[in-house]
């Protein structure tokens, strides 16, 4: 965004709802749905492509390069993700809700077509079109709950400096930088409702 928005009067009082975190998981819910987040596709499985999108990317560290994610041991991508070395994680573009919703929805025929994509030099699925891939080797797993948080050093990392902007999971729907800025003017909330399980 070009423009920072004006800072609010110094005299508002803060409106804070507490959310009970014991057993209000909805309530949790509701204030961690304001994080907003970019999208990503795990892909691993050199004999059969798996893949999975996820919001939980995130950088651990520029130098050394090191990543995580999250990954839900119920998902049926656990079986090759969990050990898998190496594993790709795309960020996906603006224009790629569709895959997003595909990679989103056990069952769904992900590598079917219309996905476009084709095996990495290493035989990993690489997806085509999205604003940027990072070839990963996991170095520590580590469970969380129903969860395995999986730390991961970047060995490859590549970035279509044409693809446009990228694709914002937030408050349960997908969005991008520009329809957040046409948001302001139409009151439009986003481009598409998530039908993942996760977030
Ligand atoms: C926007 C969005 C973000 C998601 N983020 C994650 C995530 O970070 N970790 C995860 O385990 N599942 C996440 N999911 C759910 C998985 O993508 C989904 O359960 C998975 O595609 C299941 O497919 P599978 O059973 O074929 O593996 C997310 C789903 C959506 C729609």
């Amino acid at each position: 965004m070009s423009q920072m928005l004006p800072a609010p009067p110094s005299t508002a009082e803060p409106r804070w709802t507490e959310a009970d975190t014991a057993t209000g998981a909805d309530d949790v819910r509701r204030v961690l749905r304001r994080h907003a987040s970019g999208v990503a596709v795990i892909t691993a499985g050199a004999s059969t492509p798996t893949g999975f999108c996820a919001t939980s990317l995130a950088t651990v560290s520029f130098d050394p390069a090191v990543v995580s994610f999250a990954i839900n041991v119920r998902t049926a991508s656990w079986d090759t993700i969990g050990t898998a070395d190496p594993i790709i994680a795309h960020l996906l573009g603006e224009r790629q809700e569709d895959l997003a919703q595909r990679f989103g929805r056990s069952g769904a025929a992900k590598f079917a077509p219309p996905t476009r994509w084709q095996r990495h030099d290493l035989g990993l699925p690489l997806l085509h079109g999205v604003l940027a891939w990072l070839v990963l080797t996991p170095i520590a797993r580590l469970p969380v709950e129903n969860h395995v948080l999986v730390v991961c050093r970047v060995i490859q990392a590549a970035v279509d400096d044409l693809a446009g902007g990228p694709l914002i999971h937030h408050a349960g729907r997908y969005t991008s930088l520009v329809a957040g800025e046409l948001d302001k003017r139409s009151g439009r909330r986003s481009v598409g409702q998530n039908d993942g399980q996760h977030a």
